[in-house]
């Protein structure tokens, strides 16, 4: 049994050649450029943030840091033990959910759910009469203006808090816990989790260069050169290099990625709560994979090519096929139906029988849905890879789609080794806990370059 013609041609606009990555190559350097200058940076889509942080860790750090992880439905605390010397942290940690009325409601709403959050687990820890220096993951796109400073610029993933865009969300926190009066707080820095899994990366391995999230949302950030980034107006002391955080989620917003997008891809952002941003994004993470897997197979259903036509409306609803169902069914051995059948059956309510040529259409549509996901961000981390120009460098990745699809790495492996200069060797590493361990990192690191 194959895969029907018809459903390989419906499936193939989701097929993304070598040569139009390259395209995809091309056009993200050019933005990437865009965003580090200086007079293009107001009206480039993929910003480029400076993070501020220059000096990476040098695996001696030490000391008690909380950390705070914002960045997707839930939100954590942390208080990690750094050993110095050492290459694990001892860490202890509680993960808070943050309500969907909190995710839309009002900014001051999610700061004191945060603070609130803080001032439980400090308490439950017998840490709320220390100061206790801490290192804030907030992974969204903020325009930092020091280590200790980040303006929102604009939510993704689903947050749309009121009253938080254009302003400072370290203080936000401050004023909130002051609000309360219970505890006290030391903000060391403000990072994105990319930045995050980058350094709790380089605490063990001095040859990495890029930090990547594909999880809810997607993310890259990397190590650039000073003199490349006309953007920075800062000192050109050593190191002679800063994190840029490129905000590649982005990459599209003005159209340039309008040669690979689909009516899936328009459809995926027209319903989303924020149409026409984030349009690489909504084609590679975990926030919408589903979904453009889910539209296809509606497709297919109402075309008779799958469950002989039935229920296509209700059987996909929007929202109702999960990326995790991708990466369930992608876990099947080939020809073996067990997380195939029970997925369609148990939890989209398929009504029986679903056949064995079922199955293989489904699968297919998975596949070439989390491939396209796999092959663009191949093309990004390519561009950065070549842009870094060295002969080595290892990524640091994170997020469930990369740590929970049974193939997303391979795949990665194999696309980037296509694309990226043939004399320059990478090694894709998954950071465990990047923005939590990369938070108290980045605060180490601040107090220890401060005292040097
Ligand atoms: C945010 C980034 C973040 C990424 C991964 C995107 O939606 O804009 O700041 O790094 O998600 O969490």
């Amino acid at each position: 049994m194959s895969v029907p013609e018809k459903v390989v041609q419906v499936c193939e606009e989701l097929i993304i050649s070598d040569e139009t990555l390259r395209r995809v190559m091309d056009a993200l350097d050019h933005e990437i450029n865009l965003g580090l200058g200086k007079e293009t940076n107001s009206s480039a889509t993929v910003k480029c943030f400076p993070t501020y942080v220059r000096c990476l860790p040098n695996g001696q750090e030490k000391g008690k840091f909380l950390a705070l992880d914002l960045g997707g439905t839930n939100f954590r605390v942390l208080l990690i033990d750094l050993e110095g010397g050492s290459t694990t942290a001892k860490m202890v940690s509680k993960i808070y959910a943050v309500p969907t009325a909190v995710m839309v409601g009002p900014g001051d709403g999610l700061f004191d759910h945060i603070a609130q959050c803080l001032s439980t687990f400090m308490h439950e820890h017998k840490v709320e009469n220390v100061k206790i220096p801490l290192g804030f993951t907030f992974s969204f796109p903020c325009r930092q203006e020091g280590l200790t400073k980040g303006i929102l610029v604009t939510w993704t993933k689903g947050f749309n808090c009121s009253g938080v865009e254009g302003k400072d969300v370290v203080l936000m926190l401050q004023e909130a816990i002051r609000r309360r009066g219970d505890v006290e707080i030391d903000v060391l820095a403000v990072l994105n989790d990319t930045t995050g899994t980058l350094m709790a990366c380089a605490y063990k391995n001095q040859d990495c260069r890029i930090g990547l999230i594909i999880g809810t949302g997607t993310n890259a950030c990397y190590i650039e050169k000073l003199d490349k980034v006309e953007l920075w107006n800062e000192d050109h002391n050593e190191p002679k290099q800063v994190i840029i955080n490129t905000e590649w989620g982005a990459f599209g917003d003005n159209k340039c990625l309008d040669f690979i997008y689909t009516g899936y891809d328009r459809e995926v952002d027209e319903t989303s709560i924020n149409p026409g941003k984030q349009i690489f994004e909504k084609m590679i993470s975990g926030m919408y994979m589903g979904d453009i897997a889910g539209l296809v197979l509606r497709k297919l259903t109402r075309e008779g090519h799958i469950f002989r036509g039935n229920g296509a409306d209700e059987i996909f609803k929007r929202g109702a096929f999960h990326t995790k169902y991708i990466s369930e069914i992608e876990g099947d051995k080939v020809g073996d139906w067990t997380n195939c059948r029970q997925i369609l059956l148990e939890e989209l309510g398929i009504p029986e029988p679903v056949t064995d040529q079922d199955c293989i259409v489904v699968r297919h549509v998975c596949e070439v849905v989390s491939r396209r996901a796999a092959h663009l961000v191949s093309a990004g981390l390519a561009c950065l890879l070549n842009k870094i120009g060295e002969k080595k460098a290892v990524v640091a990745v994170d997020g469930s789609v990369y740590r929970f699809h049974p193939c997303f790495h391979n795949l990665m492996t194999a696309a980037i080794q296509k694309l990226v200069n043939p004399d320059m060797k990478f090694d894709l590493m998954l950071s465990e806990d990047g923005s939590g361990r990369g938070a108290a990192l980045v605060a180490a690191v601040a107090s220890r370059t401060a005292s040097d």
